[in-house]
């Protein structure tokens, strides 16, 4: 039987200063004055288009994420959140991020940011070496990151989070490890330490960069840095995610266990579970932000709708589970998909038998050689396959 997990709600902020070509996020050029009030009204249209279907549920994690969310002000953001609040009950003390580029940060925003109620900030770093941040055409060098980090500290903040890439071109493992080293002395509460992929509809992908490492060299740069990150008190937690104790992030936990969550804004998605009907929606939003302006100024439908069926559900349960070090529990599986756990039985043989899933009891947990395959791994419970 299907049962409510917790709810979170994403925010989509569409644009950036300029788009990075190994980008495939919803995020476009700003080329002109941004339409901040309009787009704050759409997000508000959205959001009631959306209530229906989450009446009676709090919600337990908000996330602006982009494109850049640092290009709105404090302002814009407080007027977002007090928008929500007037339409949603929200948990107390729940975790507001909001997603940074170091090269729009402007300094003054990150104590405006935390008067507006957000509480935690994402910087998005990339790597301290100047050269590699000029190959990635990011706006800003390793100095700015630093100095925004500085800022966002002295605002006030006490819960930050830096992304790195790793795996970049003309990258070797020192320099990753570096670029680890770098982040690990500035002392945040989280580190995201993500491989770069090469995404189709992307500039990198049409014209990819010279010396970009292979996949052996960049699980090698993905070992030395978790040792290095581990030894520094910042655990891994999920594939692409270390943080200090108790410093893990909510809003991304509740994705990756499954659980619900409302998406506002330009190309976000939400999923959403429906115990009375015994469905599990996903609802998708127009992904481009005129359009998307001009379909909540008409009052018209913003998205769709699409039903995750059951027999798609062990993987798709899966692609989020078995990046966690922790695994998942059976009985989740069964409250979050609506299927009894014999619907594992047949992948789960399989995995076993290559030695890929660790299980225990009524727990389960991708083994470290499992890690190492972990695209195929999940493979195993596509519809098809199980
Ligand atoms: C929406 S962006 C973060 C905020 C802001 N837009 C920025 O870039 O500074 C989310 C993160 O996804 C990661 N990312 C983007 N494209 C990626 C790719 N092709 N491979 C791996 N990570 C990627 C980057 O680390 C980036 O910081
Ligand atoms: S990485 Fe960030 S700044 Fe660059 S295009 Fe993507 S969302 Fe925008």
């Amino acid at each position: 039987m299907l049962s409510l997990p917790p709810l979170a709600l994403y925010i989509h902020i569409p644009w950036c200063v300029r788009k990075c070509p190994y980008c495939d996020f919803n995020s476009h050029s700003a080329r002109q004055e941004l339409p901040v009030q309009a787009y704050v009204a759409a997000l508000m249209a959205d959001l009631e288009q959306d209530l229906p279907l989450v009446w009676g549920r709090a919600v337990s994690s908000i996330f602006f994420g982009g494109g850049t969310p640092s290009l709105f002000s404090g302002s814009a953001i407080d007027q977002i959140l007090r928008g929500v609040a007037a339409r949603l009950t929200l948990r107390p003390a729940l975790e507001v991020t909001l997603e940074a580029n170091p090269g729009t940060a402007e300094f003054d925003h990150f104590s405006s940011y935390l008067d507006a109620g957000v509480n935690r900030l994402s910087l998005g770093v990339q790597s301290f070496d100047d050269g590699c941040l000029t190959r990635l055409g990011r706006i800003h060098d390793a100095t700015q990151a630093e100095r925004a980090f500085e800022s966002a500290r002295k605002a006030g903040f006490d819960n930050i989070n830096l992304d790195l890439m790793y795996a970049l071109p003309e990258q070797t493992c020192a320099m990753a490890l570096s670029d680890v080293r770098r982040a690990i002395s500035l002392a945040p509460e989280h580190i995201s330490h993500y491989q770069m992929t090469l995404e189709p509809n992307t500039v990198f992908y049409a014209r990819p960069p010279e010396h970009v490492p292979d996949e052996d060299a960049a699980w090698d740069m993905q070992e030395l840095c978790q040792v290095a990150l581990d030894e520094a008190g910042y655990h891994q937690y999920e594939v692409s995610a270390y943080a200090r104790t108790g410093r893990q992030c909510a809003h991304n936990l509740n994705y990756w266990r499954f659980g619900d969550y409302l998406g506002i804004g330009a190309g976000a998605h939400g999923k959403l579970t429906l115990p009375a009907e015994q469905t599990i929606l996903r609802r998708w939003k127009v992904k481009q932000p005129q359009s998307y302006l001009s379909s909540a100024a008409t009052d018209q439908r913003i998205g769709g709708d699409e039903w995750i069926a059951p027999d798609s559900r062990p993987f798709e349960f899966m692609l989020n589970a078995l990046r966690l070090n922790e695994g998942a529990d059976l009985a989740s599986f069964e409250a979050r998909t609506g299927l009894c756990r014999d619907a594992l039985q047949s992948a789960f043989s399989k995995a076993v038998a290559r030695g890929w899933l660790d299980v225990t009891e009524d727990r389960f947990r991708a083994s470290p050689l499992g890690q190492r395959f972990l695209n195929d791994l999940i493979e195993l419970f596509l519809p098809a396959q199980a």
